[in-house]
């Protein structure tokens, strides 16, 4: 007889399994700011659903689910209208229903004036929205969750300054969020797909040891000297000393100090769908060797992230046969970190209480 299932038990399962779940309850990286201009709506995919994203004429944002509840044309492809109140609303593109930030029906223009359909009951879904340092979040609710009052803080990144993003790079992997994650933060695998002469030459692999610490929400390489077998920051000049903080749900960011110069490094791993994430690449820096070799960082960051697409794409090759995984110590660890702060930050919403770091201090040894 086999094993009765625990329903509760197999959910549970479910909602953290490697592969399948997302992180809700949680800020979601959505666009920058810059993207987001008043009057033009855009359309993005998150956590498998059409999101609407617009900013109104006073700068305002919404985040709207881009379904329009009467008969499903994506409300982005309509109009931002100023209403009589002053407020603004979304007109849908096909019968002109208008819609509030808060998702309320605020019009149904085909009514006539002896008509009563109660345009307030009906709403498309609205999303907490806000933005800090150029770049726009929304708050994803788990399965029949609302945003918690008051919402958590938006994240800061340190050294991300007015000066503005210097570089953007965006590209679709076609795969799960969790294996962008754990494929962006795995050290063993630059000798292997990041392979090229100005990177890690052959024959440049190393022992390292690195000191990590939890911060919040994830975990951090604490500041220390990049490699050594790096061309590419010895360019720089100096002695560069880097920090790596890693924060769910796929936040990753570097910050790298050159004297009184800086150089951040800011990844943000959208999931839009289960098979499809989203990687926002953002360069900042002050240091002048980066603004004359933009157009060359711009096309390394490309290449880098080109190279991670293609080895998401031939994994992929072998995803729906369902195979396992072997996670080692040390060069995995930091992948079987996200899987335990995922699975903590998951176990936590859903039973109301607060997060604990399932990280602790600790030195990670490997060779690259
Ligand atoms: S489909 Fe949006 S108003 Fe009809
Ligand atoms: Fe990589």
């Amino acid at each position: 007889m086999g094993r009765a299932s625990d329903p509760a038990k197999d959910a549970e399962a479910d909602d953290v399994r490697f592969g399948q779940a997302f992180v809700t309850d949680i800020w979601h990286f959505a666009a920058l700011s810059t993207e987001l201009r008043p009057g033009r709506p855009i359309r993005r995919e998150m956590l498998g659903q059409p999101i609407l994203l617009a900013r109104d004429k006073a700068g305002a944002l919404m985040a709207l689910r881009d379904i329009c509840p009467h008969r499903a044309a994506p409300l982005s492809a309509g109009t931002l209208v100023t209403e009589a109140d002053g407020a603004t609303s979304i007109a849908c593109p096909y019968h002109g229903w208008r819609f509030g930030p808060d998702g309320r029906c605020r019009a149904i223009p085909s009514l006539t004036p002896d008509q009563t359909v109660d345009a307030g009951r009906i709403a498309a879904a609205a999303f907490p929205i806000a933005e800090s340092q150029g770049l726009v979040y929304v708050w994803l609710p788990g399965p029949g969750r609302t945003a918690p009052d008051p919402i958590p803080d938006l994240p800061v990144f340190p050294g991300l300054t007015a000066r503005g993003a210097r570089l953007v790079e965006s590209q679709v992997f076609e795969t799960h969020m969790d294996h962008a994650v754990v494929g962006l933060m795995d050290p063993a695998h630059g000798p292997y797909v990041h392979r090229q002469w100005w990177w890690r030459p052959d024959g440049s692999a190393h022992a390292k040891d690195k000191a990590f610490g939890p911060v919040e929400a994830g975990f951090a390489m604490l500041p220390h000297q990049p490699s050594s077998n790096s061309l590419a920051y010895r360019l720089l000049g100096g002695a560069p000393v880097t920090e790596i903080v890693f924060r769910l749900p796929g936040l990753r960011f570097e910050h790298v100090k050159v004297g009184r110069r800086e150089l951040v490094a800011l990844t943000c791993l959208t999931p839009e769908s289960e098979t499809r994430t989203r990687i926002t690449q953002i360069l900042w820096s002050d240091h002048p060797v980066f603004a004359l070799a933009r157009p060359l960082v711009r096309w390394a960051a490309r290449r880098f992230l080109s190279q991670d697409g293609a080895m998401v794409n031939l994994q992929n090759a072998n995803l729906p046969f369902g195979p396992g995984f072997i996670w080692i110590d040390d060069a995995d660890r930091q992948a079987r970190w996200y899987q335990a702060l995922k699975r903590e930050w998951v176990a936590s919403r859903r039973e109301g209480r607060p997060f604990t770091n399932p990280v602790a201090p600790t030195r990670l040894r490997w060779t690259s």
